[in-house]
């Protein structure tokens, strides 16, 4: 009984230390978005290769699909940079698009049209 005490406690410990933490917040989260700098025919060139040759998945940002409005150019480039990114991002792929992307901490998801961010 006396001894069974300390092993409890290390194994408490082991088992704390292996729980991963929840920060609460999201924290580190990172998404792929358009850069507000850049001109609406070069966000379209990028946005059209990244639902094409690039295997974004862009059937949200379709009419009717929560992420359909608003329907501008930049938002739906932000959508299909994003997912490009997160589906390519451990594979050498990256947030940049010729400059026409860039990485943030802050959701870009609105209403029902959710933006991913995977670990
Ligand atoms: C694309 O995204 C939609 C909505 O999240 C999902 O239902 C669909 O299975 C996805 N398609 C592919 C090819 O991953």
């Amino acid at each position: 009984m006396i001894t069974a005490v300390p092993w409890l406690l290390s194994l408490v410990l082991i088992l704390v230390a292996l729980t991963p933490r929840s920060d609460g917040g999201g924290q580190g989260n990172q998404w792929c978005i358009a850069d507000e700098q850049t001109a609406a025919d070069v966000l379209q060139v990028a946005l059209d290769w990244a639902c094409g040759a690039g295997g974004a998945n862009c059937s949200m940002i379709q009419p009717n699909k929560p992420c359909y409005l608003p329907n501008t150019v930049k938002d739906h480039a932000s959508y299909a940079f994003n997912s490009y990114w997160q589906k390519h991002k451990h594979q050498g792929g990256t947030c940049y698009f010729n400059a026409a992307a860039m990485v943030t901490d802050l959701n870009p998801s609105h209403d029902a049209c959710q933006f991913e961010s995977l670990p």
